[in-house]
C-alpha cells in the first residue's frame, strides 16, 4: 500500500482504533497493520502484560499512540470503562475481534463457559458498537470490522455455541452495513478460515488447505473494508463458504463441518 493510501485509510478510519482482543493472534496482527497505516491505537485484552509487549513492539517501530486496557470483555462494565478511560479520542474504528470458544457438546459443557461465549461474542460486539458509532456518525466516517468465521454459516456440532454467536455476528454485521453505511460508516463481517493464532492451536493446531497467516488475514480485511458487508479471506475459503453456506443441502454441510471438528477437537 502506498503513502496517499496510507493517508487515505487514517483520514477515514481515524485517528484512534479500538481493537478488542488484541494481545495475540489476529487481534496483535491487527493492532501492528492499523499502527503501519497510521492509526493511534487503544488496545483491549484480558493480559495486562502480554498487552504491554505487543504496545511496546509498536511503539518501537512506529510513531503512533497505544494506549492498553486490561479488561474482561465478558464483564458488563467493560464497555463503561473503555468508554470512561478513553473519553475525548477520536475513534474512528473498531475491530471487534475477541471471541470466546467452548469445545465440546453443549450438554457436556458448563452454563458459566456458554455465558461466558454469550457474553464475549454477543454482548461485547453489540455494546461496543453502540458505544462508538454514534461518534463515527458524528463525525460521518468510520470503520467496523466484526470477526465471525466459516463456522458462522452452519451450523457446527462439537462447538455449537461458538458457530451460533458467529452467526449472530454475520447478521449483526450485515444490519449494521445497512444502517450505519447510510451514515458515512464503513461495516464489514469477516467469515475468516483457518488462521494459524495460538487460539487455533489450543483449539486443534492442524494445517488445512488454504490457510493464511493471520497477517495475510488481517491486510486483506483492511483492505476489503467498505466493500461490502461481508468478506472471505483467501480463494479456497471463498470457495468453501459457496459450498458450506449456499450450495450444499444443509444436513451435508452441518455433517462436513461436525465430523471435521470432531477430527480437529
Ligand atoms: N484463528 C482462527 O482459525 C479463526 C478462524 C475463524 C475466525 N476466527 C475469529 O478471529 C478472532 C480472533 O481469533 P484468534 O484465533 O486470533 O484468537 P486468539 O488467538 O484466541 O486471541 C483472542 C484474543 O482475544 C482476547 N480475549 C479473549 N477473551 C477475552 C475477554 N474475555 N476479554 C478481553 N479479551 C479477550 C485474547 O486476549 P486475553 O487472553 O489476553 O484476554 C486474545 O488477545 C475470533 O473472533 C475468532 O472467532 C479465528
Amino acid at each position: 500500500m502506498g503513502a496517499a493510501r496510507y493517508e487515505a485509510f487514517r483520514g477515514r478510519y481515524g485517528a484512534w482504533a479500538l481493537v478488542a482482543g488484541a494481545s495475540e493472534g489476529l487481534g496483535a496482527a491487527f493492532a501492528k497493520e492499523l499502527a503501519r497505516r497510521g492509526l493511534n491505537l487503544a488496545l483491549i485484552a484480558r493480559r495486562g502484560e502480554v498487552l504491554a509487549q505487543v504496545a511496546e513492539g509498536i511503539r518501537a517501530e512506529q510513531d503512533v499512540e497505544v494506549r492498553c486496557l486490561a479488561l474482561d470483555l465478558a464483564d458488563p462494565k467493560a464497555v463503561a470503562t473503555a468508554s470512561d478511560t478513553l473519553a475525548g479520542l477520536e475513534l474512528g474504528s473498531l475491530i471487534y475481534n475477541a471471541a470466546s470458544v467452548p469445545v465440546g457438546p453443549l450438554l457436556e459443557t458448563d452454563l458459566a463457559e456458554i455465558d461466558q461465549a454469550v457474553a464475549v461474542n454477543v454482548r461485547g460486539p453489540l455494546a461496543f458498537v453502540r458505544a462508538l458509532a454514534p461518534g463515527m456518525c458524528e463525525r460521518g466516517r468510520g470503520g467496523v470490522v466484526l470477526m465471525s468465521s466459516l463456522a458462522g454459516l452452519q451450523g457446527v456440532p462439537g462447538i455449537t455455541t461458538y458457530a451460533a454467536t458467529k452467526a449472530f455476528n454475520i447478521n449483526l454485521g450485515e444490519g449494521l452495513w445497512g444502517e450505519l453505511g447510510e451514515r458515512g460508516i464503513d461495516v464489514s463481517v469477516c467469515c475468516s478460515g483457518a488462521v494459524p493464532t495460538p487460539g487455533y492451536d489450543r483449539f486443534s493446531g492442524q494445517k488445512v488447505p488454504g490457510m493464511l497467516s493471520a497477517e495475510d488475514v488481517v491486510r486483506r480485511i483492511l483492505d476489503a473494508l467498505g466493500r461490502g458487508p461481508r468478506f472471505v479471506p483467501g480463494l479456497t475459503n471463498g470457495i468453501l463458504a459457496q459450498f458450506m453456506g449456499r450450495l450444499l443441502p444443509r444436513r451435508t454441510a452441518i455433517g462436513i463441518m461436525g465430523r471435521n471438528t470432531r477430527r480437529l477437537t
